[in-house]
């Protein structure tokens, strides 16, 4: 018989920061394979969106609202998913923030801490969390959203691009130690991407001059490019693949 290495039938997923952009593509795809997709952010009528989206089209999707940067807020999603599911298969953490742009000798304290706050701390403790679901039950899968950011800094987006190195091995670390627990861990390294995220870039004609050329496809990429990605990570298709990263970027690090 022939299995689709891609179904996710009964599988319960997680997808920070999924009330737009790359989360909402990605939720949308696991929705589509059959997943029941629970959905955080901080705006819970902005998930609602989404979830109502979700569910028209046929699919399974539940809302929970979740500042990522506040370890109380972390514990309060995971003991909702404890209480209503006892079980998480697969987690896309993917919310991100950026509140700092320009040069690293004027960044000061409270970029720092924000930045790191969402970006590294708060992807540690819900990896972390997941983590623990999956160990009692066997096994699970994780995708974390870095960016090509952490292997090639962009201009003005120090801290930031830290952020993201510092998800890349946080990705290695969880891998080598959660492998033996049947947890696979890998990366999504997104170009640039049209969401809001990227708004101040995508609508500087300026910027835009200097950065197109640099992008071999000569396109920024569309969230919907970044959940096939995502899918092949989370599916059984990459049952042997942890601790790597995934670059989608148009060719720009090539
Ligand atoms: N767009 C790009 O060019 C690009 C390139 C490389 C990597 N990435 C990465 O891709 C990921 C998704 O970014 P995107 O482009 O899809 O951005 P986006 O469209 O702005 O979406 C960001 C999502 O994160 C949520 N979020 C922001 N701060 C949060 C917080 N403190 N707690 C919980 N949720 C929060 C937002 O919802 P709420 O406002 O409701 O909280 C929203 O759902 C990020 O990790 C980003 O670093 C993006």
């Amino acid at each position: 018989m022939h299995h689709d290495l891609f179904l996710l039938e009964n599988k319960i997923a997680l997808v920070t920061g999924a009330s737009r952009g790359i989360g909402e593509a990605v939720a949308r795809t696991l929705a589509a394979h059959g997943a029941e997709v629970i959905l955080a952010s901080r705006k819970i009528d902005d998930l609602k969106r989404v979830e109502d989206e979700i569910i028209k089209a046929g699919g399974k999707a539940v809302s929970i609202a979740c500042h990522t940067g506040e370890l109380d807020q972390i514990h309060h999603l995971f003991n909702e998913i404890k209480s209503k599911y006892k079980r998480l298969d697969i987690l896309v953490n993917n919310a991100a923030t950026n509140p700092f742009f320009g040069d690293v000798l004027s960044a000061d304290e409270r970029a720092w801490d924000k930045t790191f706050s969402v970006n590294m701390k708060g992807v540690f403790f819900i990896a972390q969390q997941a983590a623990k679901i999956m160990k009692d039950q066997g096994g699970g899968v994780i995708v974390n959203v870095a960016s090509i950011n952490a292997i090639r800094p962009a201009p003005f987006q120090g801290i930031y691009s830290i952020t993201k190195a510092g998800v890349v091995a946080l990705t290695q670390s969880f891998a080598k130690e959660l492998a033996p627990l049947n947890i696979r861990v890998n990366a999504l390294l997104p170009g640039l991407t049209d969401t809001k995220f990227s708004a101040a870039i995508l609508s500087s004609p300026d910027i835009m001059k200097i950065v197109l050329p640099t992008i071999p496809m000569g396109r920024v990429g569309k969230p919907e490019e970044m959940a096939g990605a995502v899918l092949y990570m989370v599916s059984d298709a990459a049952s042997y693949m942890t601790g790597a990263c995934i670059v989608v970027d148009g060719g720009m690090l090539a």
